[in-house]
């Protein structure tokens, strides 16, 4: 039997059972193909226990599911892993071990579904010889190398959703209703779901913006006779010469996280404006539970392709949609940029042409 692994590394993002399940499924259609399932991104790798089959009843009823029935792991980079030292924790690379691993297990390839991070640790661990395939995951869509991740079309209706349901309130209470959004530094879930729910403020990573302005869009609208307002702000959007606002620090092991914009922007409106101001972060809620039925298509290809690609040797490469159509690139190029809201791009483009403000 040939053997092919798959893990999920990095933050959860919702059609990641739906990539195991078409993996495992087209793998047993192939025939002459084992699959070994590594639990908890790549510790998994450096855990005796880490290892388990995957077969046709592993993957049954999983489609719809949220989360990753191998469980995920954002701090297990090998390269700089947290181990205990004579009672102290010191960081150290255990990235040998990891080879040594995929090696002893027979793995012919490795697929790897992550972010960013994940990815590039990924690419890293090619460099030094393992067959790894690359399945783009995040909730953001800031991979670069494919125009879609999985993941996102499933948060941007979560979000959708809360700017609706906050609008109706806002609405009713005559107040300015604040929602802080996922995506670190790109913009995407935030521009999306405030376009397609309506917001009258969306603040973004790729835009700094001005406070002042802010507050004056809301009381132009008040003057207007449209006494409440829905502010749509990305948890990575900072002012202008100002920096991106952390709830907590990062370190060796950790990124830093970010959170608390929100907050600041509300704040500030409520007492420039002297309106009734509430702020809600979505937090979480954006990269839980079932997939969308785009997600789980986009997933289903995914993990379908990275099979392919895995039986074919295309080591060091990752799937893609480009346009409407699954490719692969090679994981270098992909990660030579990340994605970022396009500044001359339509969507920004609509978003002025309709009159909503940019924070600029
Ligand atoms: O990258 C996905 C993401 O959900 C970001 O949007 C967010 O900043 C981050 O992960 C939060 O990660 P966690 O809470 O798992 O550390």
């Amino acid at each position: 039997m040939r053997k092919v692994g798959i893990l999920t590394g990095g933050g959860d993002a919702p059609g990641l059972n739906a990539v195991i399940r078409a993996l495992v499924k087209t793998a047993y259609e192939m025939s002459g193909w084992e699959v070994l399932g590594i639990k908890d991104g790549f510790d998994g790798l450096l855990d005796s226990d880490g290892v388990i089959p995957l077969n046709l009843e592993s993957v049954r009823g999983i489609l719809p599911r949220g989360g990753t029935i191998l469980g995920t792991a954002n701090r297990g980079n090998p390269f700089a892993r947290k181990v205990k030292r004579g009672g102290a924790e010191v960081i150290e690379d255990v990235s040998d071990d990891v080879l040594a691993r995929i090696r002893a297990l027979g793995l012919e390839a490795l697929v790897v579904v992550g972010g960013d991070g994940t990815l590039r640790i990924s690419l890293d661990l090619f460099r030094k010889g393992s067959p790894i395939v690359g399945v783009p995951k995040t909730i953001d869509n800031d991979m670069g190398g494919t125009d879609v991740s999985f993941g996102f079309d499933t948060a941007l209706g979560i979000a959708t959703e809360a700017i609706d349901r906050l609008h109706t309130t806002a609405e009713a209470h005559h107040r300015v209703m604040v929602l802080e959004l996922m995506g670190r530094d790109a913009g995407f879930i935030t521009l999306h779901a405030g376009m397609a729910g309506g917001a009258d403020v969306i603040l973004i990573p790729e835009i700094p913006f001005s406070l002042e302005k802010v507050a004056r869009k809301v009381s132009e609208r008040a003057a207007g006779g449209r006494n409440f307002s829905i502010v749509a702000v990305a948890e990575g959007a900072h002012a202008t010469g100002g920096e991106q606002v952390y709830s907590r620090a990062g370190d060796e092991v950790y990124v830093p996280r970010l959170g608390g914009v929100g907050d600041i922007v509300g704040s500030y409106i409520a007492q420039a404006c002297g309106v009734e101001t509430r702020v809600t972060v979505l937090g979480h809620l954006q990269r839980g539970g079932s997939p969308t039925a785009f997600d789980r298509w986009l997933a289903t290809r995914y993990g379908s392709a990275a099979m392919r690609l895995a039986a074919n040797k295309g080591y060091g490469r990752m799937v893609s949609l480009q346009g409407t159509r699954i490719a692969d690139v090679a994981l270098s190029e992909a990660l030579l940029q990340a994605k970022r809201v396009d500044l001359k791009g339509d969507a920004l483009l609509t978003a002025r042409a309709l009159g909503v403000c940019l924070g600029d």
